[in-house]
């Protein structure tokens, strides 16, 4: 098995997981979420980026050729520097892509008014990978970052229908439109807000588009692999996804069936001595 890895600090990359299944069938997945230490986005760099060269390193120990990080705090404070620093003495064939540049990419084509929006955890709104990779792609675009600290509990304790994340939600949206008025795009720029996005809808201005990453990573690496068939013909494919946790399965079982609407069987992982 060479299955492609996904990563994140817990629930939320189970989001682009889904997209990611529909687009690519026919390959094997582990999905690895870090239950036990999240959520990460109130944690500092140099923490985030241990835990996640952990759990990459569990994922290639387990046959990943690829890892996916499926979380925008990892990416933000972590992948360049496993890009730069590690993968070279890992295994310099072995890639770690992140779930910004997508998003990026695409931006471009959705608005009008060129002020966008990016809803993200404290950690990603405070690291400016957003502001920073947009200014380089598409600098006539203003950008607007609000820090949702409670989203990601209130989705980890499945929270996401209650009136408390009725509260967050309205408390930042609004806060985020106070400070531009004219955002037309929304980038959700955490992989758990898919759970919230019902809600979120419902506060935000009708005229506003939302950006999901789980169809755009899922397109950009379907993108990716046919620029490296080098790394194409190193994915296996056998349809296989099994999901590994750093807590107690049980709990995680009951959760991530919920997100993907299927029944999942995790098993126990300690990445860390
Ligand atoms: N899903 C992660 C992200 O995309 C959540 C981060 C956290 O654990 O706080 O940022």
């Amino acid at each position: 098995m060479r299955p492609i890895g996904v990563f994140d600090s817990g629930y939320g990359g189970l989001t682009v997981l889904s997209d990611l299944l529909k687009k690519f069938p026919d390959n094997d997945f582990i999905y690895l979420g870090d239950n036990a230490r999240t959520p990460y986005g109130n944690r500092s760099f140099e923490v985030v980026y241990n835990y996640t060269l952990e759990a990459v390193k569990a994922l290639f120990n387990m046959g990943s050729p690829l890892v996916i990080l499926a979380c925008n705090t990892a990416s933000a404070k972590a992948l360049r520097t496993i890009q730069q620093n590690n993968l070279p003495l890992i295994d310099p064939e072995r890639r770690v892509l992140g779930v910004i540049r997508p998003s990026v990419e695409i931006l471009g084509e959705y608005t009008k008014t060129r002020v966008v929006g990016i809803v993200g955890t404290v950690g990603t709104v405070a690291s400016e990978s957003y502001p920073l990779e947009i200014e380089k792609l598409f600098p006539d675009i203003r950008t607007v970052q609000e820090a949702c600290s409670m989203w990601v509990p209130l989705v980890e304790n499945n929270e996401y229908f209650s009136e408390g994340s009725h509260y967050f939600v309205k408390k930042n949206i609004e806060h985020l439109f106070t400070k531009a008025p004219d955002i037309d795009t929304l980038i959700l720029g955490c992989t758990h807000y898919p759970l919230l996005l019902p809600i979120i809808k419902k506060y935000l201005p009708s005229h506003v588009q939302t950006l999901e990453q789980g169809p755009i990573v899922a397109e950009s690496l379907a993108d990716y692999l046919k620029r490296h068939p080098e790394m194409n013909k190193k994915c296996s494919r056998n349809g296989i996804c099994h999901f590994y946790t750093t807590e107690n399965p049980q709990k995680f079982n009951q959760t991530a069936s919920l997100f993907l609407n299927s029944e999942v069987e995790a098993r126990q992982l300690r990445v860390y001595d």
